[in-house]
């Protein structure tokens, strides 16, 4: 599997995403998600080594509880087919993880791939994927000029309060992309993922050394 990120498995009782075209490919993932040895700790260290990079904390809007906000689940939400393909300078916009929540998958030139909310931590206008701005492109809010950083998400110019929330996104071997968690804006990475997968998956909490995590395995076993 060719990894930029983890899968994280579907919630027990809930529907397969990614409609009919992707149920072969959700089958695929769910098989992977769930032989646990089959996720190396590498994988999991990509994990943490695309999200973490020190996002800032702050948003009034936020804070205020006047915006709605990625990330805020505990648990691990449905994994979700975000393309089947992004080829370098591409974007792709999506849902994630619930169907208001507006979101941005984009391929740096590089072949990096990075995922944000949509919604502009200003005022909540749409952020667009700009190719054509500044060294590798930018993550763009033209309501009132706001810029966001493509590789991080933290603002680099305009009045954006805070960087934009990350979603995890996993690249499989047959190129499709999957969006499979997501961290608050500010948050670092490992405590996203310890968050929402320290009770669902408590085995993948454990190689990443999430706290908790072992004893709650050993309660599994007993
Ligand atoms: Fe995005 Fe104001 S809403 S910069």
């Amino acid at each position: 599997m060719s990894v930029t990120e983890t899968p994280a498995p579907p919630p027990a009782g809930e529907p397969d995403p990614g409609g009919d075209n992707g149920d072969a490919a959700q089958a695929h993932l769910r098989d992977r998600i769930s032989a646990d040895s089959l996720t190396t700790r590498r994988d999991y260290l990509r994990i943490v080594a695309t999200v973490s990079g020190g996002l800032a904390v702050g948003g009034i809007g936020v804070a205020a509880g006047i915006l709605h906000r990625h990330g805020d689940s505990e648990t691990a939400p449905q994994a979700k087919k975000v393309t089947e393909r992004l080829a370098p300078g591409e974007s792709v916009a999506f849902r994630f993880p619930g169907d208001e929540d507006r979101a941005l998958a984009v391929r740096l030139q590089d072949g990096t791939l990075v995922g944000y909310s949509a919604v502009c931590t200003h005022l909540a206008c749409a952020v667009l994927w700009r190719e054509d701005r500044g060294s590798e492109g930018e993550l763009y809010c033209p309501c009132h000029e706001g810029v966001f950083d493509a590789r991080t998400g933290e603002v680099t110019a305009g009045p954006p309060p805070r960087p934009l929330p990350r979603i995890f996104l996993t690249e499989e071997a047959d190129g499709s992309v999957w969006a499979v968690a997501t961290a608050r804006s500010g948050e670092q990475g490992r405590d996203a993922l310890c968050r929402q997968f320290g009770d669902s998956r408590p085995e993948m909490a454990a190689q990443l050394g999430c706290p908790g995590a072992d004893g709650a395995i050993e309660s599994r076993r007993t």
